[in-house]
């Protein structure tokens, strides 16, 4: 086990609902579908002023209470996020200005919904490792500024918001099980933001064309994510030589309820274990899991020894599962 203990939990999620009937007055859609369909109620949404880093902060002054800790006792910030302030600086780099602070190493990690599993690994290794001791570990997004709201088959799915961690070491029997992580970019193209970058830079014809939004072929995300999501899963609980039994928690990405329907049947992790938030953020990306960690450790489900296991899948495509002892 590598041991590592997180100190410290925290959200940053925006005031506004958006709901599946705001959604109907927008595009050709209905209540009814995005239930049945995906689990999804209603989502966050920012504000035209609000961006990642924002978020961030919020989650990250919360995180910092609980820990008992002050902004520069941090050494090492970590930012899982395809929606960067920014696409240089690193939102990391936002955030350090955000709470006045200077001298940490800081940088955000693009692994699209597996953004907070892969910052989550990094920073296990850097404490494991004893390069670094007080880590804030973040997934954080605002999906809703890429988001084509004329596109009914992306627009009902995504929503805003930042959870964090304050990860430190600890002689404690407490820490990281096991963890995989992997991606195929051969298949990249399936969930991408095409435009903003060195291959199709910003342009008016770009933004005329939405490019700048969220492209996907749900179909084929939705296939490879099942597949993916049990691998990972299975993967971890067999490095691990555990079963769903010695589990007691299955934190997963909230990208879709029938994703996570496949993935618990084919692990045989029973429903009560599958902690969802799905149906009141949506889809968050890379927020997700910190974020539903955060609200099932205030409605009581962890506690000390608390076995979780954690899984994504995400635009690249990547993918991540890890179990933690709590
Ligand atoms: N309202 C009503 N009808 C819709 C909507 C909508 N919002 N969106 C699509 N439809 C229609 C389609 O046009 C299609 O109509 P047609 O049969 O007349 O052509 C029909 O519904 C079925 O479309 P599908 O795309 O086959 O629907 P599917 O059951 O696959 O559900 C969905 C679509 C929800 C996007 C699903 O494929 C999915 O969840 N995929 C995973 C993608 C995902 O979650 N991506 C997020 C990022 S990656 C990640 O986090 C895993």
């Amino acid at each position: 086990m590598r041991k590592i203990k997180i100190v410290g939990l925290g959200v940053g999620l925006p005031e506004k609902v958006l709901t599946n009937a705001d959604l109907e007055k927008i595009v050709d859609t209905t209540d009814e579908w995005i239930i049945e369909r995906t689990g999804i109620k209603e989502r966050r949404i920012v504000d035209a002023n609000t961006a990642t880093s924002d978020l961030v902060i919020t989650a990250t002054k919360e995180a910092l209470k609980q820990a008992n800790l002050k902004a520069s006792d941090l050494d090492t910030i970590i930012v899982g996020t395809s929606t960067p302030d920014t696409l240089f600086p690193a939102t990391a780099c936002w955030v350090q200005k955000g709470l006045g602070i200077s001298g940490q190493a800081a940088f955000d990690v693009s692994a699209g919904c597996c953004g907070f599993l892969y910052a989550l690994e990094i920073a296990t290794n850097l404490v494991a490792g004893g390069i670094s001791k007080k880590v804030l570990v973040v997934g954080a997004e605002i999906l809703s500024k890429i988001t084509n709201y004329q596109d009914r088959a992306t627009c009902v799915l995504f929503g805003d918001g930042a959870g964090a961690f304050i990860v430190v070491p600890t002689d404690e029997d407490r820490g990281i099980i096991s963890s995989n992580w992997g991606a195929d970019g051969n298949l990249a193209e399936l969930l991408y933001q095409p435009a903003g970058g060195s291959r199709i830079p910003s342009t008016c014809e770009s933004v005329e064309k939405k490019l700048h939004t969220v492209h996907m072929a749900g179909n084929e995300v939705f296939k490879n994510a099942v597949r993916e999501m049990e691998t990972a899963t299975l993967t971890a609980l067999q490095d691990a030589k555990m079963t769903a039994e010695d589990i007691d928690l299955f934190i997963s990405h909230q990208a879709n309820t029938r994703i996570i329907e496949a993935t618990i049947k084919r692990a045989k992790i029973p429903w009560e274990k599958t902690y969802m938030t799905i149906h009141k953020y949506g889809n968050i990306s890379a927020a997700s899991i910190p974020v539903a960690l955060h609200d099932a450790y205030h409605e009581g489900r962890i506690k000390d020894g608390t076995k979780i296991l954690f899984a994504a899948f995400g635009a690249g495509f990547t993918w991540a599962a890890s179990i933690l002892k709590w």
